[in-house]
Parts: C-alpha cells; structure tokens; sequence
C-alpha cells in the first residue's frame, strides 16, 4: 500500500495533481475504516431489534442472502470508482465519464452522507449519554418504569440532547482534525480493535448467563413460521426490512465507502477487500444479538420490543445481573464505539468532499462542515421534544423522518445508480469497471454476475421499493 503523505489532507494545501493523494498507511487501516464506516448502529442496535421483530434466524438467512446478492456487488463497485478515480464523489464521476452526464450524482452522496449524520449525531449522542448514566449509577435500584423513565427524560430534554450531540460533532470532527493518517486512520483502528476486544468479553458474559439458551434458541434457530405470520405482507415486511438493513449496514449508495477506495494503491483486488468488511461487519452484528437475546432471555424480558431495545429493555436487564454496572457501561463503550467510527468515517468523506468540490485547504473544509452538520443535526435532536409536532402519517417524528429519506431512498436507489454507472456504456462501463476491480492479488469478480447486475438486481430494487411506498401511498390517500 502506498505511503503517500499529503500535506493537504492534515493541514493547509490544496490538493492539486502535482501533490499525490494521502493513501491510507496500511491495509489493515483501510479495511478497519471501511468495516468502520459500515458498522455502527445499524448493526449494534437496528439489527437487533429488526430480528427480534422477525423471527431471529429466519431473518439473518434472508438478510445474508440480500448482502451478498445485493451489498457485496456495489460495495466492489464503490471502491472502484473511487481507486480508479482517486477522488472523492465531488470528482469521482467526471473523471471516469468525462460527458458530464454523471457529474450530478457527485450530490447524491454528499446529500446521503448529510442526512445520515443528521439523525446519526443525536443517536450517537443517546450512547455517550448511556455509557456515562451507565457507569455513574443512574439505573441502580430503579424499576422497569423508572428505567423506561430514564429515557423519556432525556429525550423530553433538548438542553441534554443538544449536548449530547455537540459532543459527538466535536469528537468526530477533533479525530478529523488530526489528518488522514494521524488521526482518522490511528484513532478509528484502535478504536475498532477496542470494539472487537469488549464485544468478545460481553458475548462470553452474555451466553454463559443461567438461562442464555433459549435466548440463543430464539435467535438461533429459524422460525420461517413465524416470518409468514402475517401472511405474504407480513413477508413483505420483512423483505423489504432485509434490504433496507443490507443497505443501511454497509452504508451504500451514497458513496460513503467510495472514498476509501481513493485512499489505497493496487496492490489487493477489490473483490477480495470487500468481502473482508462485509465479513467483519456481518460477524459483529450477529454478535451484538449473541449479547442481547441471552441476555434478555435470562432475566425474563421480552427482546421484541423494537427501537427501545437497547435504552429501556438492556438497562433492565444489566440492573438484575451482577457486577451489571460494568457490563453495562462495557455496552455502551462498545455501542458508542460502534457508533463513533461511522461519524468519523462519515465526516472525513463530507470534509474530502468539500475540499475537492470547492478547491479548500483541509482546515477551512472541517470549519465548514462543522458547522453546517451542527446546524443540520439540530431539528432531529429538537424533534423529539420542542418540535416533537412535527410529524408524516405513516412515517413518524424527525429522526424517522430523516432515516426514511435516506434509508428507504437514497440508499436503494444510489446503489442502483452505482450499477448503472458501472455497468452502463452511458456510465463508466463493465470492462473499466471490471479491470479496476480485478487488479491486485485476491478475489475477482464473478463474470456471470453481470446477467444479474444488469437485469435482476435493479429490477429487485425497484419492485422491493415500490412495495415499501405501497402501504403509505394507501395511509396518505385513505386508502384500506
Ligand atoms: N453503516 C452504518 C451503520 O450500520 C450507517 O450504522
């Protein structure tokens, strides 16, 4: 891997073709990073919940079967365009479709990126709150209604929402600071090993609690019956929730995985990269369930209880289990961890955008995105109490509001536009695309996956799409 070290990426110059690119420094820092950008909440806490929602196993194999149908490829294809391009999305697509016609879609994923962090922040901030009401006692001695009160109260407060989130923007962008390589590279890697360290120790904890294995039953062992509980629709459901969270997990189509692609030489085919992260990040989803299901199970609560999963029923369960303030703090440093490599991640893609888009030194592109994301990530942390009114039918408060935009659209469809792109004459082309992704020792893309590419895939995002607009076109317009 190349060792390129550019003073634009830790401080004043700008970026120009006679100053190489800063590479990452190795490959375990571009493969962390990447498994970092993919992991966060998405596997430590919506992951979870959707599970328990649809009957553990039986989703894990439909979701499985929609991250390699559907994730695996376009992550290949986002590390691609951004290795072939070495640029971030603000220039990606017109280096490689120099007509102009693509040059649009660069917006796509600095808007996706955006509105990402928008909810994201505030959500970050709930961990960082809960590991510090973990480890200062806040839950010793309360009852499930006090527990559940907790979380109520802090949402109700915008002064503690707002700080919690400001704490997550100022940590994330401080790391940023710091460089490529100093900074985001350094910290996210030690960060990721910590993760993985304190993961591994609350599976152990977890699945040798007095009771763990009907919980490791629940998650385990498929329940295809209880899938098709609610008939075909109920299955729809839980399709389109399999897609969206293959998607939502490895944080595609909003070419927040294409950056990283610029930051590495050719030495490792990209097939092969990819399928490590997507590895990484599958194993540690399923491991947050090995810690959560035993858990609950063993101290009798029901682990189906959606999004408060994590802030109502877990404190519950570290209350009644003993030494469960450190557990329970251990959690949080893992839930937060998880959570922070995203933001980091993420906000190193918006700050590179920015420089490459508007020709700004490092410095001045964090000054900016700083505080535009501070600005933008204010009406979800509001939206759960000042602006708690503001509201879609059949959609939700704020933060739904923005994970709807986003997870239900931008995502889907921009890794439907990465495939077009890719696969397209009108785009960069399969034999570009092809040639960038095999080079390097490792995996190669599988040649006969172009039939599926070309007609399959794209026709499974537009129908699975469509079917999740269905039943809120039918609520808006009174229908049923
Ligand atoms: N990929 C990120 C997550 O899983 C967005 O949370």
């Amino acid at each position: 891997m190349a060792h390129d070290t550019n003073l634009a990426d830790t401080g004043d110059l700008i970026e120009t073709p006679a100053v190489p690119r800063e590479h990452f420094a190795s490959r375990l820092g571009f493969i962390l990073i990447s498994a970092g950008c993919a992991i966060g909440l998405g596997n430590v806490w919506r992951f979870p919940y959707i599970a328990g929602e649809y009957g553990g196993a039986a989703f894990i194999v439909l979701y499985l079967i929609f991250l390699v149908i559907l994730g695996l490829p376009v992550m290949v294809m986002e590390f691609a365009v951004g290795r072939a391009s070495q640029r971030s999305a603000a220039q990606a697509f017109e280096r490689l479709q120099p007509s102009g016609r693509w040059n649009w879609f660069s917006w796509w994923g600095y808007i996706g990126c955006m509105l990402l962090m928008m909810f994201y922040t505030t959500v970050c901030g709930w961990m960082l709150a809960y590991m510090a009401k973990m480890a200062t006692g806040t839950f010793v001695g309360l009852d499930p209604d006090g527990v559940a009160g907790v979380f109520g109260a802090m949402l109700a407060n915008p002064t503690e929402m707002i700080g919690w989130m400001l704490a997550v923007i100022v940590i994330g962008f401080f790391v940023c600071s710091l460089g490529l390589q100093k900074g985001v590279e350094r910290i996210t890697k030690v960060m990721m090993l910590c993760l993985l360290g304190v993961m591994a120790l609350l599976v152990v904890r977890s699945v040798t609690l007095p009771g763990a294995a009907e919980g490791l039953a629940f998650y385990l062992v498929p329940d295809f019956g209880k899938m098709f509980a609610g008939g075909l629709p109920g299955f729809g459901d839980a399709v389109y929730a399999a897609m969206g969270q293959a998607f939502f997990t490895l944080s595609l189509g909003i070419s927040a995985m294409e950056i990283f692609g610029s930051r590495i030489g050719k030495q490792n085919s990209l097939t092969g990269e990819a399928l490590r992260i997507c590895g990484l990040d599958t194993a540690v989803a399923i491991l947050a369930g090995l810690i959560i299901f035993p858990a609950c199970f063993a101290f009798s609560v029901a682990p189906d209880q959606g999004p408060s999963l994590v802030f109502v029923t877990l404190p519950n369960v570290f209350e009644q289990m003993p030494l469960g303030q450190l557990w329970g703090t251990l959690f949080f440093v893992f839930m937060s961890f998880a959570a922070l490599s995203t933001i980091i991640a993420v906000f190193e893609n918006l700050i590179t955008f920015t420089m490459e888009k508007w020709d700004l030194t490092r410095r001045e592109a964090i000054k900016r995105t700083a505080i535009l994301v501070t600005v933008l990530s204010l009406p979800c942390a509001l939206g759960f109490n000042l602006w708690a009114g503001v509201t879609i039918p059949g959609i939700g408060d704020i933060q739904s509001i923005e994970d709807f935009i986003v997870s239900n659209n931008l995502l889907p469809l921009g890794s439907l536009l990465y495939v077009v792109f890719c696969i397209s004459k009108k785009g960069w082309g399969w034999n570009n695309f092809l040639a960038e992704a095999d080079t390097g020792v490792g995996a190669k893309f599988p040649r006969w996956a172009r039939g599926w590419l070309t007609f399959g895939l794209p026709a499974l995002i537009i129908v699975i799409f469509i079917m999740g607009y269905v039943p809120k076109i039918m609520l808006w317009a009174g229908i049923g």
